[in-house]
């Protein structure tokens, strides 16, 4: 579905319903092919709500669930609260039309509305659209890597056959950085560091399974290498079809900044 036949027909709201819950398992079906082992039950769905966090869901004009986000309350070592988003997803189909942008955006009048400053969650590094998403359109910045979050255990057909690496991508909502993606401001100057990825990752995967882990574990070298010089990522270059995608690092000189 292209932005344009999707246009604006779709209503971001927050989920509070037993059918809204209901839907957002069906998602989880339908996204990632989970076993029932690894869907996130109907109850925790009630239980975040309750507890302080929230489900948004995109509709169409029926009803029917297009996308949804979780998002969970959580505390930092130093008793600072923020905001841990566990899921986003959109279905096959309805991708690349804004729906994850504007999930997003729900998440973030959230936090400005409750008084937190930080959303955080995490992608895997080989997924460009997510890393063009997070750091491109929402302005997150990355400084953690995570080797095989989640183990291999996962059913998930987006993570079949590979370590769970993960990144995990901070978005101070209420920073420059942030309002200034979220207009379209996007100055990067000149990285200390590139780390490539394929554009298209599940079709490497579908067609090359070793060359897929081959892009993982250097990927995963380089990332550990970078943070450990005190590097960040803050821009990323979608490529053009048929070329590699690339995350920017810079030095990381703005954390206490990006927190006013
Ligand atoms: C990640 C996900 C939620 C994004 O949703 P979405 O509705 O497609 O996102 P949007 O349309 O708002 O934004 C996607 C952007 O990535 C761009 N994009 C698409 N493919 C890309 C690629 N291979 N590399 C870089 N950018 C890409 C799109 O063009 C769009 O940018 P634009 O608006 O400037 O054109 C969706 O792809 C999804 O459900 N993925 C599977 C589950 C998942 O990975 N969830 C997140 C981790 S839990």
């Amino acid at each position: 579905m292209t932005r344009e036949r999707l246009g604006e027909s779709f209503l971001i709201r927050e989920c509070t319903t037993f059918e809204d819950f209901e839907q957002c398992m069906d998602m989880q079906r339908r996204v990632w092919q989970f076993s029932d082992l690894d869907i996130t039950p109907f109850r925790s769905f009630i239980v975040t709500r309750k507890s302080g966090g929230f489900t948004y869901g995109a509709f169409d004009e029926s009803g029917r669930m297009l996308g949804f986000s979780l998002a969970l309350p959580a505390i930092d070592n130093w008793l600072e609260p923020y905001y841990y988003s566990q899921m986003l997803a959109v279905v096959p189909g309805y991708r690349d039309a804004g729906i994850g942008v504007k999930l997003k955006l729900a998440q973030r009048e959230h936090a400005l509305r409750t008084g937190i400053d930080l959303i955080t969650w995490t992608f895997d590094p080989l997924q460009s659209r997510n890393a063009y998403l997070n750091i491109v359109k929402l302005g997150c910045v990355i400084r953690h890597y995570l080797v095989n979050y989640y183990g291999q255990v996962s059913s998930s057909v987006l993570h079949r056959g590979m370590d769970t690496d993960r990144l995990f991508p901070q978005w101070w909502v209420k920073s420059e950085r942030v309002t200034d993606a979220l207009a379209g401001r996007r100055e990067t100057g000149k990285p200390l560091a590139v780390v490539e990825i394929p554009r298209d990752i599940d079709e490497l995967k579908a067609r090359d399974i070793e060359a897929a882990r081959e892009w993982q574990f250097r990927v995963r070298r380089s990332f550990e290498q970078y943070f450990s010089d005190g590097l960040y990522v803050s821009g990323f270059e979608a490529g053009l079809e048929g070329g590699n995608s690339r995350y920017l690092f810079y030095r990381d000189e703005h954390q206490e900044e990006e927190q006013s």
